[in-house]
């Protein structure tokens, strides 16, 4: 048994990979830094004694996806993917050079895309397997801040369910994992320091430990969706029924604040 994991190196993917390991499964980990990734594997290997492979190497280079796309093809034993990898972008689609929205169009949905059409064949097959997204719930609602980061999301959660609708009837379990603001690598990379990552309004911080706790209850009770916390599950009930007018009203000029 073996789960395949991108972007372990740190947050959420890393906290993925200790509870896969812990459940008995070997890992295949991939991530950019070599550094953080080669922790996470040493860490794992020693509390749980499972082999964990590493892959360094950045999702939009397409060389190195067909590279994964090739092993997870190739391999008789994946029997979890789940598609992790992602971050956000420091300006807004406006004023950024138009390679940064694209390099995360290539993260979030090329990548992933590509990788479920190269395991769900061996899981047919074997009539087992599971596939987690990791979505947010910024796919939810249009923000003023970022609007490529929260339509990959809506793409993706989405593209989960349409999947599902299929592949339950195949033995193949499948989750849209929609986190909120999670205390992890994400912020600091978008140069938000740790002193800004605090509650806001309705909307809560959380760890990457209780949205892994979630999602593996999601796995059990057969959530397609699954949104950690809450006041989150609130919120996106009550953005739902929000008139848009209105919604636009109240979200005019909210911004994250970036350096
Ligand atoms: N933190 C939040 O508030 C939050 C909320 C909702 C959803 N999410 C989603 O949760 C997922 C995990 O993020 P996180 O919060 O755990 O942040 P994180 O600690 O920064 O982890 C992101 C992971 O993705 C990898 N990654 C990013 N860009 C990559 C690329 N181009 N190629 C290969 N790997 C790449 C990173 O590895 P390297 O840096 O080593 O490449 C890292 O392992 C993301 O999809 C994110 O959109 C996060």
């Amino acid at each position: 048994m073996v789960a395949f994991i991108t972007g372990a190196s740190s947050g959420i993917g890393a906290e993925f990979a200790r509870r896969f390991a812990e459940k008995g499964y070997d890992l295949i980990i991939t991530g950019r830094r070599k550094e953080y990734l080669n922790r996470v594997a040493e860490e794992i290997q020693t509390a749980s004694g499972r082999t964990v492979t590493t892959i360094i190497g950045d999702l939009s280079d397409p060389k190195h996806l067909t590279d994964l796309v090739d092993r997870v093809r190739n391999s008789k034993d994946i029997d979890v993917l789940i598609n992790n990898a992602g971050h956000g972008l420091k300006q807004h689609f406006i004023q950024d050079d138009i390679s940064n929205p694209d390099i995360l169009l290539d993260v979030h949905l090329r990548a992933a895309m590509h990788l479920m059409h190269a395991v769900i064949p061996g899981m047919t097959e074997r009539k087992r397997g599971t596939i987690i997204n990791v979505s947010s719930i910024a796919g939810f609602s249009p923000t003023a801040s970022d609007p490529t980061y929260g339509a990959t999301k809506a793409f993706l959660t989405f593209f989960t369910e349409s999947l599902h609708l299929v592949l339950h009837e195949k033995g193949i379990t499948v989750q849209a994992l929609c986190p909120g603001f999670t205390w992890t690598n994400f912020h600091e990379k978008l140069g938000i320091p740790k002193a800004e990552q605090s509650h806001r309004g309705i909307l809560r911080w959380t760890t990457a430990d209780k949205v892994v706790d979630e999602s593996m209850k999601g796995l059990q009770n057969g959530t397609v969706v699954v949104i950690p916390g809450f006041l989150n599950r609130i919120a996106m009930k009550i953005v739902a029924l929000v008139p848009r007018r209105l919604y636009y009203r109240m979200l005019k000029g909210k911004t994250l604040r970036r350096r």
